[in-house]
């Protein structure tokens, strides 16, 4: 395991600073920062003279980004800009049939909720079910499901609860019913393993913003390959054909891989950085970060719940919890501690009527201690 000196280096974080809002948008490591500085350099001095060399670092962030959620190929990978890309490029390529319909829990954040309603002009009807009051949120979401379920569209992790779904449960399920699931994954991937063909995903989506420690406007949009040719293409430009640098052609077929669904240039510079994070979690490996990031969860909570002062809303059961705790003070409103709680550089969010913490496998436990102390009860 990586000592503090170790992560503290690969870091740069200000001293004033104790970041916990991964769940929101992440600091970047160190290793990202300088491969954006280089690449801006490069861009400066040499313009796109080494386009090749940009085309490789595309090549190797897919196969990245594959093994990191254990997609099947490089090809199952497409590099969008975010996850609300992701889930549109599902909807609008999916081949529903009016009458259908699709299930959604009650805590989704709004881009995997809306972009379901949005599909009411074709005939597809959104379910949508509670979690709150249930041991068992799998069985409850399938339990909604009838012969028209064509879909589950689920956050893996609840970005205002911090409810962690069975996606292995789930998935083994949908796989039986035939019914596709699709995951919005951006408050998972890069704190947990995540693997997609265990759990039979279907469609993925993250943006690299939170706790995949990447820039914004960077995602990982996964595919599985039995339905990438039934997924209808609604964006179109010259990235996304098989022949993409024969400018002059006029037929054209989708390419045969993911890249299908980006249309137009890729954002290199997000690629550059978001390869160097990759490299660093290659390095630490996704066990020990999921280890680290649901100690710091279970260390919060037990300091949470030694407070009179304060209640803890997350549920900290054998599998429900990842990175993200939410807890509130009993005198005091969520907006109000969080603001107080700024002031002394620590950085949170609230979210769900509470305060949230979202601590990354990185953050010194000394840390967490001094944002428990700030809090105000
Ligand atoms: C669960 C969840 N999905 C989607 C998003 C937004 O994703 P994007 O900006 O990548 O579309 C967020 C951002 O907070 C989120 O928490």
């Amino acid at each position: 395991m990586p000592d503090d000196d170790y992560l503290t280096a690969e870091f740069s974080l200000d001293a004033t600073v104790i970041y916990l809002n991964h769940a929101g948008i992440c600091p970047l490591p160190k290793r990202s920062a300088d491969a954006i500085r280089r690449f801006a350099h490069e861009c400066e001095t040499q313009g796109a003279r080494d386009y090749p060399r940009w085309m490789a670092m595309e090549s190797r962030v897919r196969e990245q980004l594959a093994q990191l959620i254990h997609a099947p190929a490089p090809d199952d990978i497409a590099l969008l800009k975010n996850t609300s890309e992701g889930l549109s490029t599902v909807a609008y390529g999916f081949p529903w049939q009016p009458g259908d319909n699709v299930i959604i829990s009650d805590e989704e954040f709004p881009s995997n909720r809306i972009v379901w309603e949005s599909l009411r002009h074709r005939g597809v009807s959104v379910r949508e079910v509670s979690l709150t009051q249930t041991e068992a949120p799998e069985d409850a979401l399938i339990a909604a499901a009838d012969a028209r379920t064509r879909m589950i569209a689920i956050s893996a992790v609840q970005f205002a609860s911090g409810l962690r779904l069975d996606l292995v449960k789930l998935g083994g399920v949908c796989h039986a019913r035939e019914i596709a699931l699709c995951v919005d994954a951006i408050q998972a991937v890069g704190a947990l393993q995540v693997d997609v063909q265990a759990a039979h995903i279907d469609f993925l989506a993250a943006d690299a913003h939170k706790w995949l420690l990447g820039p914004e406007g960077i995602a990982v949009f996964y595919c599985a390959p039995r339905w990438r040719e039934r997924l209808a293409l609604h964006q179109f430009g010259w990235h996304m054909r098989e022949n993409f640098s024969d400018y002059d052609a006029r037929d054209w077929r989708p390419a045969p891989s993911a890249r299908r669904f980006e249309c137009g240039s890729p954002n290199m510079l997000g690629i550059h950085a978001l390869s160097a994070t990759l490299d660093l979690f290659a390095e630490i490996g996704m066990q020990t970060v999921e280890r680290r990031v649901l100690a710091h969860a279970e260390y919060l909570f037990d300091a949470i719940q030694a407070r009179q002062d304060l209640v803890c809303t997350t549920s900290l059961k054998t599998g429900r919890y990842a990175g993200i705790l939410i807890f509130r003070s009993k005198s005091l409103s969520a907006d109000e501690a969080v603001k107080q709680l700024r002031t002394q550089g620590i950085i949170c969010a609230s979210r769900g009527g509470g305060i949230r913490f979202s601590p990354h496998f990185y953050t010194p436990r000394a840390q967490l201690d001094r944002a428990l102390a700030a809090i105000p009860g």
